[in-house]
């Protein structure tokens, strides 16, 4: 393939030495970034698909959300740099942000926190929904069960040809996401269900539902809440990442809101996507001590052995995570303000990441401590269980998914997404009765 553009957007030439032949393909530009290949006519002209396992060279979509350029360690939401964004804005706001494609002016932003705020509570009868569930299920299961069920109970917000029903729907997720992520973890731990509580903000209203009871006034620790809502805001969209072009698949088939995110959930819950947190810590345990961890870095380097270090590097940022970079600062915060230096795990982690940040290995790989190393530590330090930290991933992330949903209903250019394959597999045959198999 010889590159053929001049600047006058003619694009690439393809030539195939078997027929001789050759195919001009169209290049689109972004408003920034890498340009891309149209090869949307590839196959009706040469007779031939893409071959792209794991979609390292595809851009599945347009898309005016994210930007990630994953060599300089640039993350911009809308064109915000995520750093400022972490530093300076709250949840609340980035959600609007993401939604919307702007940053709210005052009253729009009450409306916003107002009209969230008053769907946090879920229909009545959920609760005996979760009654079905073993009190030792994994509260991703849970999640996955309850935000797909959602579309049994809220009807009125499924059509999505009507933008009405595209928006409830949306605020209902996000809004309703952190109640029904907290009612796992009650459920689980066998303690009452906290209904939400409208005078507190979203992240504190979650903290509030997760660790309250109805015995005793619970106060929500300001440092814990400002990292939370950090937290949310750092992982509240992602392009096109594994879930989040799972949302958009289920979506291209015209599939309910509800049921796409809860597609996003199940491909969220793998520890390569944000079951990495969860595996951090579950790492960590296994090391158990620091005169352990050279003998888990050789592990990790022998292409013998599957072990990975768990929250170490990235499929799009080969320089440095700018999620984690955030992480860390908030994480060293929250563990000098908690005063937890002492934990064994906190030791393990702080020694794992000075090793690996030095060793030869991890620096040639671009391997860095990903925004799932620093998180899953936060979460311990202020008391989540480990069960629950790919939860919280997805209770941030739920912002995104609903953005990007919207954004795919309403791209004339959208299809169902229906990628093709290399067959390898055996060609045409005669059935053989089973009286005839040998
Ligand atoms: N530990 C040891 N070696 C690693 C690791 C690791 N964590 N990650 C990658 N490598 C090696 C890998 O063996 C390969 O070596 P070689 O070139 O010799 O074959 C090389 O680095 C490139 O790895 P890859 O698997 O081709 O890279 P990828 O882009 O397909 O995978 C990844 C990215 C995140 C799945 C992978 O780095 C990984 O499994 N990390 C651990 C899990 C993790 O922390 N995931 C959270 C990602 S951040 C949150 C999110 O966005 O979901």
């Amino acid at each position: 393939m010889s590159n053929d553009n001049n600047g006058s957007g003619t694009g690439f030439t393809l030539n195939d030495n078997r027929s001789g032949k050759s195919y001009d393909l169209p290049v689109m530009q972004g408003s920034t970034g890498p340009d891309v290949i149209d090869v949307r006519t590839l196959y009706a002209e040469t007779d031939c698909f893409t071959y792209d396992p794991g979609f390292t060279s595809t851009g599945s979509c347009q898309s005016k959300i994210t930007y990630i350029d994953g060599d300089n360690g640039v993350l911009l939401y809308r064109g915000y740099p995520i750093d400022a964004l972490a530093e300076q804005s709250d949840h609340m706001e980035t959600s609007y942000l993401l939604l919307y494609g702007e940053l709210p002016t005052k009253e729009q932003k009450q409306k916003f926190e107002h009209d969230i705020t008053y769907h946090t509570m879920l229909h009545e009868q959920i609760n005996y929904f979760y009654r079905g569930f073993r009190r030792d299920a994994h509260p991703m299961a849970v999640m996955c069960g309850v935000v797909g069920a959602l579309s049994a109970f809220y009807h009125d917000s499924t059509d999505i040809t009507d933008p009405k029903h595209r928006i409830v729907a949306s605020y209902r997720l996000i809004a309703k996401m952190p109640t029904i992520a907290a009612m796992a973890y009650k459920f689980h731990v066998g303690q009452p269900f906290m209904y939400p509580r409208n005078d507190l903000r979203y992240a504190e209203n979650f903290l509030y539902m997760m660790f309250g009871t109805p015995c005793e006034t619970y106060r929500v620790d300001p440092i814990v809440a400002r990292a939370m809502d950090r937290i949310l805001i750092l992982h509240a969209d992602h392009e096109q990442n594994a879930s989040t072009s799972t949302v958009r698949l289920a979506g291209s088939s015209g599939a309910n809101p509800f049921a796409c995110i809860s597609a996003g959930i199940a491909s969220l819950w793998g520890p390569a996507h944000g079951g990495a947190n969860e595996a951090v810590l579950n790492m960590l345990e296994e090391i158990g001590t620091p005169e352990r961890i050279p003998e888990f870095i050789e592990k990790a380097k022998d292409k013998s052995d599957p072990f990975r270090l768990m929250g170490f590097g990235h499929r799009v940022y080969k320089n440095f995570d700018p999620r984690a970079q955030v992480m860390r600062r908030t994480c060293h915060e929250v563990l000098d303000s908690l005063g937890v230096r002492d934990e064994p795990l906190l030791e393990i982690a702080m020694e794992l990441e000075r090793i690996a940040l030095e060793d030869d290995y991890f620096i040639e790989k671009k391997l860095y401590p990903n925004v799932d190393f620093y998180s899953g530590i936060i979460f311990r330090a202020i008391g989540i269980p480990t069960s629950m930290f790919t939860v919280l991933f997805a209770v941030a992330r739920t912002v995104g998914w609903v953005a990007q949903w919207n954004e795919m209903i309403e791209d004339p250019s959208q299809k169902i997404g229906r990628p093709r394959q290399l067959y390898t597999g055996d060609t045409l045959r005669d059935f053989v009765p089973l009286h005839k198999r040998k």
